[in-house]
């Protein structure tokens, strides 16, 4: 099958399961919402973000896209969105990409982890405004507040934590940790890093497939609340010495950095659900290892001066998205916000500085989906 064939035939299951989308590309094709501005999308270049930008570009405009990272760069995708007539930059990191979609100066702009927003910031361009979709963007654009122009923040609202985040992420990741190991999750121990809305969905889909599961959190309310969820609450670096299968979903830097990685024991497995491809210092294990052997796509293991085996999924990166695995349906409904927000920013004066999303376009999206889903058969 050629790469067109594949990105078509996915995106033909997109429309026949879930086709919450299209609703507004026809809305759009007749108001015309983006005519005359130039909107950026830095976003992970799959097959459900072209399910968006196919409906997106119908509202007029012209379209900058970048890759928000090359791990989770689908390349059909690539060539299907420049079939559409987008410019598209994939770069060779992900900032190359982003300084593309900055130069074409946006006035509107959809990113993820803040990365375009930032780059914007940093070159003093003032667009009408953006809308952010993750809790890691959230924290970056609040580190460089005030900001001079408005962001909705898509993460917090009531529909975003509630299923993308802690029901999308953690039914793709499983499937996709089976998929790449052979490994069954029954039985086995799982230390999740994080309880946020995506460690909370990562924990809860690993119990369900009868894992034991404990949590390390740092935020005491938090790891409370997992204790009253049922799970096991711990420091992490205790239990990652008992050694098991270890999932970040934390959003930071190094959470598992090189004291974290030294202290697993033989056969420990390591993923992310979390942001970006740095929350496990797989450098470190490159660097250090005696012998480093690809066992399988997407599957690493090195092996330490100390004779121990630790194995890396994705390299890192966040597995579900970089396998695309899952249902598309809760990502295609905060993209279905994302839509929502634009054109909310293309037609309302909005205040600079992070926006709360308003709650009538939650329920118009909820509504949206609704439809779709309540339909009768037939
Ligand atoms: N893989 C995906 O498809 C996907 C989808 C949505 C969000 N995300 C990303 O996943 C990450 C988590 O999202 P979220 O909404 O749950 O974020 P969040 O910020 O609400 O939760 C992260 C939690 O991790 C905890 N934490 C941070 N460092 C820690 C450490 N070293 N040890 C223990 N706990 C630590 C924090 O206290 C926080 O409670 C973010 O980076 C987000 O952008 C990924």
């Amino acid at each position: 099958m050629s790469e067109h064939a594949r990105v078509s035939a996915e995106l033909a299951r997109i429309d026949a399961f879930f086709p919450i989308l299209q609703g507004l590309g026809t809305r759009w094709a007749a108001s015309r919402p983006f005519e005359g501005l130039t909107v950026g999308v830095h976003l992970h270049l799959t097959t459900i973000t072209l399910a968006l930008v196919r409906e997106l570009v119908l509202g007029g405009g012209r379209w900058v896209v970048s890759a928000a990272n090359p791990a989770t760069t689908d390349h059909g995708v690539v060539e299907y969105m420049r079939t559409l007539g987008l410019d598209v930059h994939t770069g060779r990191g992900s900032r190359d990409g982003v300084e593309a979609t900055v130069a074409e100066e946006p006035m509107l702009f959809a990113d993820v982890g803040f990365a375009l927003g930032s780059a914007l910031l940093d070159e003093g361009q003032r667009p009408r405004g953006g809308v952010e979709i993750t809790a890691s963007g959230v924290t970056r654009l609040r580190e460089r507040l005030p900001l001079p122009f408005p962001v909705l923040n898509i993460n917090d609202g009531r529909l975003k934590p509630a299923i993308e985040s802690r029901r999308g992420v953690g039914e793709g990741l499983w499937p996709a940790f089976t998929t790449l190991t052979g490994q069954h999750l029954s039985g086995r121990m799982v230390l999740v890093v994080g309880y946020g809305p995506v460690g909370a969905g990562v924990a809860a889909f690993a119990r369900a497939a009868g894992a034991t599961v404990e949590v390390a959190e740092n935020d005491p309310v938090r790891r409370l609340i997992a204790h009253y969820d049922g799970l096991a609450t711990t420091d992490a670096v205790p239990a990652l010495k008992r050694g098991r299968i270890v999932v970040t979903a934390t959003g930071r830097r190094h959470t598992l950095g090189a004291a974290e990685l030294a202290s697993l024991p033989e056969g420990s497995i390591v993923l992310s659900a979390g942001h970006g491809g740095d929350e496990i210092d797989v450098a470190w294990l490159r660097n250090h290892a005696t012998t480093v052997d690809q066992i399988g796509p997407r599957v690493v293991r090195y092996t330490l001066p100390s004779g121990r085996r630790v194995t890396v999924l994705a390299d890192g990166h966040p597995l579900n998205i970089v396998t695309n695995s899952g249902s598309p349906e809760p990502v295609l409904l905060h993209f279905l916000l994302l839509g929502l927000g634009l054109e909310h920013i293309a037609r309302t004066d909005l205040p600079p500085g992070e926006v709360c999303l308003p709650v009538g376009l939650e329920e118009e999206a909820a509504r949206m989906a609704l439809g779709v889903i309540e339909r009768p058969a037939g």
